[in-house]
């Protein structure tokens, strides 16, 4: 017993040697409060969730499962940790735990070396309604050539992907049991079950999704497990399939970018070598999202019949796009194996910080031959469409599609007119309910790492970016005392001008309208750490000031004994009602025994709900009480209160 005592009275005089600041001694404040365990941000394998609270349903539909999204800020939070307290190992851990829990292991990749990289996938059109699921195979239209397969095989000795899925269900409370190395081990299972939502189009929220397990042995669901739902097809074999979140991953690339900074600045590199060749092999895989969806060239592909697939890196946009996926047969005597990248980009996805980490940074410099090439084109490309998706007031429209519709067909003229390399305007890419650029926090979230990657190489390209999205967020930012109100809903009109690189662009016809604002305190936060970034680069006065107050505020009007956050009232929970479209005749079961069939509701697919202690809430609005309030405390956004205080800290030394 006694030596952890000596440890932790050292970490404590360490802590106080440092002499933190105001705002660092605030990171550390509400550090603790997250690791505190009486506070239950993390599972007992020391997973995070993704909230506190278990009734919460935003992408993810309970609050205990967990995403890529909050191992990645899991990983930035240690990162910082490490800055403040010259000790990396807390990093090194939240990167084990990842990969340990969230990358797929070989066991349940098992048939990757069936893979061909001359024909990556079947063509299966994605379509506009949940109804019009199950979309059939087409074998005739022409897919390209995947040209990284090859190089990442020999460079990893492997033909496993290093890639995090985006979505887990940590206290398996669907029953699956998709733990690491298990097939639906079924509700008995221990450990962390990997799940999937999403998989019908546009109009497919959260609201309308069938949680199905990654791994699909045909035990749960109908007769052909869950692949009926989506693929229609003469038969069905049993297999497994994961889908990366690619902002994700480089958000967890950025963390480790970060702390090899850090660990440089304390001599410290040692400590976190091994982690950060970890960060550049993710980022290796990670330029799946770099290319179209089935390898098709990028520009003008208007017709999936004729569109041809590509040769080479004809395919690539090299924008992060919304995902990049893989599967097979777990047959591993016959088996078979496909992977996907996407054609569709939106800004609130890229991260030229993570980009220039992984062209330039030695310690993070993925093995493969044309790595550092493919992510400097990348690095190069998401500035180019930052500057093509500027409005006149500064904030950043959608995206860029190389598959309208997500079938290619042809856009309306007038998007044709307007291309980014021949790909066209978007302005709600991939998903419309809501649509997917309504949200103000894809904004901070984005421009963040913008301003990170302004502030550690100061090119003029970004900073003309941020000097006109600060002057606009400057404008739309209200304080009262310590109140502040930030722009939370955003309506876009017009359409960017034709944009394929070179001489400044403008955009005449292409402006947004903020159309409510919030308090929110993650989104506060991320817009805090931006203009904490840019005014510490820029010398930027009124920026810096507005970053303070925005801490300041949200640090004396919003802590709870778990974190910082505020009251939310949630009058979408009437959705818990809406009916789940399954095709008639469909029949299945999940492993609780609920029935999934054309009668399936929201909360009838998850009776589980209705034992959480706070369904008495929602219930009552179902019956036409008031519209149930609840205090989150999610991962994510008490991390990046964290580290948004704890940046501020650190630049301005306070
Ligand atoms: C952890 O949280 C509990 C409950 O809020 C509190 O009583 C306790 O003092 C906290 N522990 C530490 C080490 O801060
Ligand atoms: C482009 O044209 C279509 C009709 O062809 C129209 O519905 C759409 O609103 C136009 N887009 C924009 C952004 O103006
Ligand atoms: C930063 O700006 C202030 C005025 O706002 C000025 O006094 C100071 O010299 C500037 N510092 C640098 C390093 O440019």
């Amino acid at each position: 017993m006694q030596v952890p005592l000596v440890v932790a009275l050292i970490a404590c005089a360490i802590s106080q040697a440092l002499g933190a600041g105001v705002y660092t001694q605030r990171f550390l404040d509400q550090y603790s409060k997250i690791h505190n365990a009486s506070n239950g941000y993390f599972s007992k394998e020391g997973i995070p969730y993704h909230s506190v609270e278990t009734l919460m349903v935003e992408a993810p539909d309970h609050g205990h499962e967990t995403t890529s999204e909050a191992y990645s800020y899991y990983i930035w939070l240690e990162a910082m940790h490490g800055a403040l307290t010259k000790d990396f190992s807390s990093f090194n851990t939240a990167w084990e735990t990842m990969e340990k829990y969230i990358i797929p292991g070989h066991q349940d990749q098992a048939t990757n070396s069936f893979y061909h990289a001359d024909k990556p996938a079947t063509f299966a059109a994605e379509q506009d309604l949940p109804s019009q699921y199950p979309s059939p195979m087409e074998s005739g239209v022409p897919v390209g050539h995947d040209p990284i397969a090859d190089e990442l095989k020999s460079s990893y000795g492997s033909p496993d992907i290093y890639g995090m899925h985006w979505l887990q269900d940590v206290d398996n409370i669907y029953g699956f049991g998709n733990a690491p190395g298990v097939c639906e081990g079924g509700p008995g299972t221990a450990g962390p079950s990997m799940i999937n939502t999403f998989q019908r189009g546009p109009q497919e929220s959260v609201w309308r999704t069938i949680p199905q397990p990654t791994c699909d042995s045909f035990k749960y669901g109908g007769k052909n497990g869950f692949l009926d739902l989506y693929v229609g097809d003469s038969n069905y074999a049993k297999q497994w399939k994961f889908t990366a979140a690619p902002d994700a991953d480089a958000r967890a690339i950025q963390g480790a970018y970060w702390a090899g900074q850090w660990a440089k600045a304390a001599g410290k590199e040692a400590e976190v070598s091994a982690t950060l060749a970890k960060a550049g092999k993710l980022g290796d895989y990670l330029r799946y999202a770099l290319f179209d969806k089935y390898f098709k060239k990028i520009g003008q592909c208007f017709n999936r019949n004729t569109c041809p697939g590509g040769t080479g890196k004809d395919s690539a946009h090299y924008l992060l796009s919304w995902y990049y996926s893989w599967g097979g047969a777990t047959d591993t005597s016959g088996g078979w194996a496909w992977r996907i990248g996407d054609g569709s980009a939106h800004f609130g996805y890229q991260n030229p910080l993570a980009a220039y980490a992984l062209a330039n940074d030695p310690a993070l410099k993925p093995k493969s031959p044309t790595a550092a090439d493919d992510w400097t084109k990348s690095l190069e490309r998401q500035l180019e469409f930052y500057a093509y998706l500027q409005t006149q007031e500064g904030a950043f429209a959608g995206g860029a599609t190389n598959t309208w519709n997500g079938r290619y067909d042809s856009p309306p003229a007038n998007l044709t007119a307007n291309t980014f390399y021949g790909m066209v305007y978007d302005w709600e890419p991939v998903y419309h309910d809501p649509p997917s650029n309504q949200w103000y926090g894809m904004q901070a979230w984005s421009t963040d790492r913008l301003a990170q990657y302004y502030y550690v190489t100061g090119d003029a390209k970004a900073k003309a970016l941020l000097d006109k999205w600060v002057a606009w967020v400057l404008a739309n930012t209200k304080f009262d005392g310590d109140k502040y109100e930030l722009p939370s809903s955003l309506e876009w009109k017009g359409i960017p001008a034709s944009y394929s690189g070179g001489a400044p662009h403008v955009n005449p016809d292409l402006h947004v309208t903020i159309t409510e604002s919030s308090a929110d305190v993650g989104i506060a936060a991320s817009t805090a750490r931006t203009l904490a970034y840019y005014a510490a680069k820029a010398n930027h006065t009124e920026a810096k000031t507005a970053a303070k107050k925005l801490l300041d505020g949200m640090w004396t009007l919003y802590q709870t004994g778990k974190g910082v956050a505020g009251k939310e009232v949630r009058k979408d929970y009437n959705r818990f009602a809406e009916k789940v479209y399954v095709p008639s005749g469909w029949t299945g079961k999940y492993p609780n025994g609920d029935t999934i069939d054309s009668t399936a509701t929201f909360i009838t697919l998850r009776s589980f709900y209705k034992k959480d202690k706070d369904w008495a809430k929602v219930e009552a609005y179902l019956n036409g009480g008031p519209a149930p309030e609840f205090t989150y405390h999610r991962f994510w956004q008490q991390a990046d209160v964290a580290l948004a205080q704890g940046a501020y800290g650190l630049l301005f030394n306070e």
